[in-house]
């Protein structure tokens, strides 16, 4: 675990519950004892419990759980978005600052999400160009030349199967489920974080797009380098993507590893219960108990 007095934090020897990483890789995010409770006295509600978590450059991971597990708590945290109650968050190495604006602002050029909603994620008097402008924007490109900046708004767009003189003039809501979720792929294209965040990022979505929007997140990994967290129920999806697999039950962390450990040989009864939930298509379905 990276300290103070370790700012690489880029030795996961030894101190890789884990185990599954290759040595050598860099330490990108880590976080220890983080919780968040809500409320007071009896209304208290401990919706993330002393969690703890080392992610490595390049890593997918998934985190796993029922509905109220805490999931999108510890994710908003990991974004800056709330507040911890307890507990510490490392980015690189380093305890992360987010004290001031501009501070959080330069951690947000680290670190991004895709959210359950996409309708959710836009400003709706935007139109798509000033969205993605943005993005270019924040990343430093303010002053580039508006052909340049059009070349690679078109870039993004044809790189999640969008055409960007169809999207221009646009809003948001005039744009599909579908072609909204690969609009945030696109803006994601255009940031280029260290880390992506996808909260159950193609819940909205048939299973076609599904596949689509996945191959576009591995592959933008695989160009990127960057880690990529999925927070989802689907543990089937956990198996085939992850490289880490974190199991959460009322906040807590129960069971972690590779996916093979987690979801091949899970110990914990939660575990089991969560991969028995997955309907498997050769077993005939038992419908009495409905
Ligand atoms: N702003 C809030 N104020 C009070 N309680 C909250 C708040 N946000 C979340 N909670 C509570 O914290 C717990 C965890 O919620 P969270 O949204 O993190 O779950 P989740 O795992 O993301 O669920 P889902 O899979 O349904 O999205 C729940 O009991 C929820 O009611
Ligand atoms: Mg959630």
């Amino acid at each position: 675990m990276p300290t103070n007095n370790d700012p690489v934090g880029n030795n996961p020897v030894g101190n890789n519950p884990v185990g599954n990483n290759p040595v050598g890789k860099k330490l990108c995010l880590s976080v220890k004892g983080l919780t968040k409770e809500f409320g007071f006295g009896r209304q208290k509600n401990v919706a993330v419990n002393k969690v703890d978590m080392d992610l490595y450059e390049g890593e997918v991971v998934s985190i796993v759980g029922e509905s109220g597990s805490g999931k999108t708590t510890l994710s908003k945290m990991l974004l800056g978005l709330i507040n911890s109650t307890e507990g510490d968050i490392y980015f690189q190495g380093k305890k992360r600052d987010i004290s001031s604006y501009s501070k959080k602002q330069e951690y947000w050029k680290n670190i991004q999400a895709i959210f359950q909603d996409p309708f959710s994620s836009y400003n709706i008097f935007n139109k798509i160009d000033a969205v993605l402008l943005d993005c270019i924007n924040m990343r430093g490109g303010r002053r580039l030349p508006q052909a340049k900046k059009v070349e690679m708004m078109t870039e993004a767009c044809s790189f999640v199967n969008l055409k960007y003189e169809e999207m221009t003039n646009k809003y948001p809501f005039e744009l599909s489920g579908g072609q909204m979720q690969r609009l945030m792929i696109a803006r994601i294209f255009l940031l280029k974080p260290k880390i992506l965040l996808a909260d159950e990022p193609t819940s909205m979505i048939d299973a076609c797009s599904r596949a689509t929007i996945l191959d576009m997140l591995m592959k933008l990994r695989d160009e990127t380098g960057m880690t990529l967290i999925f927070i989802t129920h689907d543990i089937g999806l956990a198996y085939y993507v992850s490289d880490q697999v974190f199991i959460m039950e009322h906040g807590k962390f129960v069971e972690s590893g590779s996916p093979d450990d987690v979801i091949l040989h899970p110990r914990e009864p939660y575990t089991k219960r969560l991969i028995n939930d997955v309907p498997k298509i050769y077993e005939e379905w038992d419908l009495t108990t409905v």
